[in-house]
């Protein structure tokens, strides 16, 4: 049992929710808010860190560049607390939309300054978590998406690229498709998006059996 699931036993388990919209009612804010109520049903805490309202800056400062001879180097004091605010968690959810084909600035910049080197990665450091669940919102239709292999390229991305990197090996993706319904026409864009609230809602079910399972053991 890693060490963030031992200190997922001794009280309800946590998951860190990360996530990145400029606008309150846009649907990524949706999908959070049930995200956050499904937490609720399965008995899981959240620690929410709404970035665009939390003040926080995605551009990295040389005080946040890494010092490759030293993994010990002292980040700006906001990088390092957020860092350490994900111990204790089990498991993080990332929820975004899909900006060009990638994270929007402020989620990138979040990673930028937060998953530093030494910090979450590097001279055996590894994000205190046992998995990561990336929740992106893509206007595209899924036929387009996958005729072109985004979902193939964004899956190495985000799983290798990031996770795996800072030590994470236990991550996926999931594509909530055709949001703006653009390429693909929609009857009902309201049910849509509750079909796509509701595949939301299934990887916190999915993701709380997990974590119980792991407890279990
Ligand atoms: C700057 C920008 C870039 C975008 N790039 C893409 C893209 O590369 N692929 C795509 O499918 N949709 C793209 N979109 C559409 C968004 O994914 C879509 O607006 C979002 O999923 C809708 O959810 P929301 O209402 O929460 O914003 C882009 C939107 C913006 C604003």
């Amino acid at each position: 049992m890693t060490q963030a699931m031992e200190a997922g036993m001794k009280s309800q388990p946590r998951v860190h929710l990360i996530w990145a919209h400029p606008r309150i009612g846009s649907l990524t804010s949706k999908v959070v808010e049930a995200i956050k109520n499904e937490a609720t049903t399965q008995g899981i805490d959240i620690a929410e860190l709404d970035l665009y309202r939390s003040g926080f800056n995605p551009v990295l400062q040389s005080e946040d560049e890494p010092d490759w001879a030293n993994p010990a180097k002292i980040y700006s004091k906001e990088a390092r607390c957020l860092a350490e605010s994900l111990d204790g968690s089990v498991s993080l959810v990332l929820v975004f939309p899909l900006w060009w084909s990638s994270l929007p600035a402020m989620l990138k910049g979040y990673i930028d300054r937060v998953w530093n080197y030494g910090l979450v990665y590097g001279n055996g450091k590894s994000l205190p978590v046992s998995s990561i669940r990336w929740i992106a919102l893509v206007g595209g239709a899924k036929k387009n998406f996958e005729d072109h292999k985004k979902d193939h390229y964004l899956e190495d991305y985000l799983n290798n690229g990031i996770a795996s990197y800072c030590g994470v090996q236990d991550s996926t993706v999931t594509f909530l498709y055709n949001t703006i319904a653009f390429e693909e026409e929609t009857s009902d864009l309201g049910k849509h998006h509750e079909a796509l609230i509701t595949q939301a809602k299934g990887v916190i079910i999915d993701l709380a059996t997990e974590i119980q399972k792991e407890i279990a053991v």
